[in-house]
């Protein structure tokens, strides 16, 4: 729960999705938090324009969290110092460990970090210090099924000073198969001093509901659940105020796109921005009466006028159809 004793209601960290983009979209619909795509502390560290671009905010934009990644709590405490702090448009810092990718775990890093509690410990300890915003973790249940120890690391992460946990209910042996454990997350809530947002598997409203009130967590974060509608942190609001879901019709659906699609163009520049579009473009029409020619339209369109005029297209036919 925030302030307002209301639920958090989290956009969850995903790379390549969770640009300023798509953050303001959900902000626009109440998710109360959002976290960036995942940056290298390293990368920041060595001034990487690229993990700089990562870190882009929207004036618009309230509440976001920067996540970084790294298992170096030296160069952790320093990226945050040098390229964190300075900035008031971002009001936390994410700590990454939970990212099941090879490339990232043989480094020792993301959710690698679990099975060397010492070493997590160390670099939240550092990042605490360094930092002069809120730090939060992000973990999963453990490595694997066998080293379950959300649980026993959350307790002692209680002790960094960090706000709050964010727990992904699977393993990193499970990557993204199977379900999110909510039990565990429940178990969590109930043993670990911090608030806790579970994360996993949620799609719909009703789910929402239904983990908050199973789970007693603090909060939710949502990640693939929100590509394609970044409104569902409106319907879950709605639910849980006791109201009918806002309507989403198709005009209102192709909106919604198109102001995504201009953001990400305005900040990313039309090329990189529409091409970047597309895998989230694809899902918002997903299911849409001749979504197939649909898409094959979207993907043929190399500037922002033209899938514009896709979607719209689109729009006045099947409006008046
Ligand atoms: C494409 C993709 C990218 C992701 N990138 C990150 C990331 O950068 N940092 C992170 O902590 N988790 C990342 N995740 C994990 C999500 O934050 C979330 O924990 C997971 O998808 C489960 O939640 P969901 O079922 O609501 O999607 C990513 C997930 C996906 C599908």
């Amino acid at each position: 729960m925030n302030a307002t004793n209301k639920p958090i209601l989290a956009l969850a960290p995903m790379a390549g999705y969770t640009d300023v983009a798509f953050r303001v979209m959900c902000a626009s619909f109440g998710a109360t938090e959002t976290v960036s795509e995942m940056v290298s502390a390293r990368g920041l560290y060595h001034e990487d324009k690229k993990s700089y671009r990562l870190m882009e905010v929207h004036p618009q934009e309230s509440g976001v969290s920067i996540q970084i990644f790294g298992s170096e709590p030296e160069i952790m405490a320093q990226a945050v110092e040098k390229s964190i702090n300075p900035r008031n448009d971002i009001a936390a810092v994410d700590i990454n460990m939970g990212c099941p990718v090879p490339k990232i775990v043989k480094n020792g890093e993301g959710a690698a970090l679990m099975k060397n509690e010492d070493l997590a410990l160390r670099v939240v300890d550092a990042v605490v210090g360094a930092s002069n915003k809120p730090v939060s973790v992000k973990l999963r249940l453990g490595w694997d099924f066998d080293s379950l120890n959300c649980i026993s690391l959350g307790k002692k992460l209680a002790q960094t000073g960090i706000s709050h946990i964010t727990l992904h209910g699977r393993t990193r042996s499970q990557l993204y198969t199977g379900h999110a454990n909510w039990d565990m997350i429940a178990e969590m809530v109930e043993e670990v001093p911090l608030p806790i947002l579970g994360n996993g598997d949620i799609t719909t409203p009703q789910e929402a509901v239904q983990r908050l009130k199973e789970s007693k967590a603090a909060g939710i974060a949502i990640g693939r659940g929100a590509v394609g509608k970044p409104w569902i942190f409106k319907h879950i609001t709605d639910t849980l105020e006791g109201r009918e879901p806002m309507e989403c019709n198709l005009s209102f659906l192709m909106e919604v796109a198109r102001k995504q699609l201009q953001i990400a163009c305005e900040s990313k520049g039309e090329k990189v921005g529409v091409v970047q579009m597309r895998k989230q473009l694809l899902t918002y029409v997903k299911g849409l009466p001749h979504a197939s020619a649909l898409k094959q339209e979207l993907l043929a369109e190399t500037t922002m006028d033209g899938v514009l005029a896709v979607l719209t297209q689109y729009e006045d036919s099947n409006i008046s159809s």
